[in-house]
């Protein structure tokens, strides 16, 4: 392992630099200090990586592995070729989005959580960033948990969210879906509000996203009246971090504890990242299991 691996938390309420490394050479203990401090930090940015598609994928399966890229607007991958890669971007060339999610502003909300076991990982990779526009902001979901008042906490003991399988973060409507459900015909997956992360053992606050979302055993005005006033708590509350993205960033986030969202775009700028994301071994646990 290199001496000169350091890593360097940001000061905020999670993330942390990872110095002194290049991901295409590391070794079984510079891994081992990598998955540690990403349990510690929840983000790790690595800045200055020279990464194609393979190194992309080969440094991401370190962690287990990886999920199949959700599919582009028509429902077939970006590239037939590489299904484990999901090419963001709002460039079109000659008609041709080079890939997903444009210039939209996104929500705060957790990867795929409409699946029953959502990925446990995101890795970004930045191949083209514009000067500003399109930073990535990231949300400690441990620090939302703890802080969460008495009241809330006790309300949602016990309770599940249903996580909406019909819309992006951006909110367009994925391929295959109607365009309206009721709450209980929407697709989606049912997960606890607060799971224990199968890893550190800590309780995490688990909402996925606002848009849509349900729970599932309340009325609907007394579910929204509840899911108000979680998103609230995170939308008034401190704990989280921005990531000002530079051409070679290497970002990944522990999708069980961290909620992100994307700042909007300017249309005239250019952005294009490459991501993967790792299979977790199982659905999300409930922290109140026994
Ligand atoms: C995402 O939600 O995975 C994309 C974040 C980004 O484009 O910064």
């Amino acid at each position: 392992m290199s001496n000169a691996l350091k890593v360097v938390p940001t000061g905020a309420a999670l993330g942390a630099d990872i110095e002194g490394v290049d991901l295409r050479e590391i070794d079984d203990a510079a891994f081992k200090v990598i998955e540690d401090a990403w349990h510690d930090n929840l983000v790790l940015r690595f800045r200055g990586q020279k990464l194609d598609d393979d190194s992309l994928a080969d440094f991401s399966a370190r962690f287990g592995d990886l999920d199949m890229a959700p599919t582009g607007r028509g429902g077939t991958p970006y590239d037939p070729s590489r299904p484990e890669i999901t090419v963001l971007s709002n460039i079109v060339e000659d008609g041709k989005e080079l890939g997903a999610l444009g210039n939209s502003e996104l929500v705060w909300h957790q990867d795929m959580t409409y699946n029953d076991v959502p990925p446990k990982a995101s890795l970004l990779h930045a191949r083209e960033v514009p000067e500003t526009g399109g930073d990535t902001s990231f949300y400690n979901m441990y620090r939302a948990y703890e802080t969460l008042p008495v009241d809330l906490r006790q309300r949602i003991q016990g309770l599940a969210c249903k996580h909406d399988a019909t819309r992006t973060s951006s909110g367009d409507l994925r391929h295959g879906y109607e365009e309206s459900y009721s709450h209980e015909e929407r697709p989606g997956a049912v997960h606890p509000f607060v799971i224990r992360h199968p890893a550190t053992g800590k309780p995490a606050l688990f909402l996925g996203r606002r848009p849509n979302a349900y729970v599932p055993g309340l009325s609907v005005e007394e579910g929204d009246a509840l899911l108000d006033a979680l998103w609230d708590h995170i939308n008034n509350g401190p704990h989280h971090w921005t990531q000002n993205w530079r051409v070679g960033d290497l970002v990944i986030w522990d999708n069980r504890c961290a909620l992100h969202r994307r700042n909007a775009l300017d249309p005239t700028t250019r952005r294009h990242m490459h991501r993967t994301q790792v299979r977790d071994d199982a659905r999300p646990v409930a922290a109140w299991a026994s």
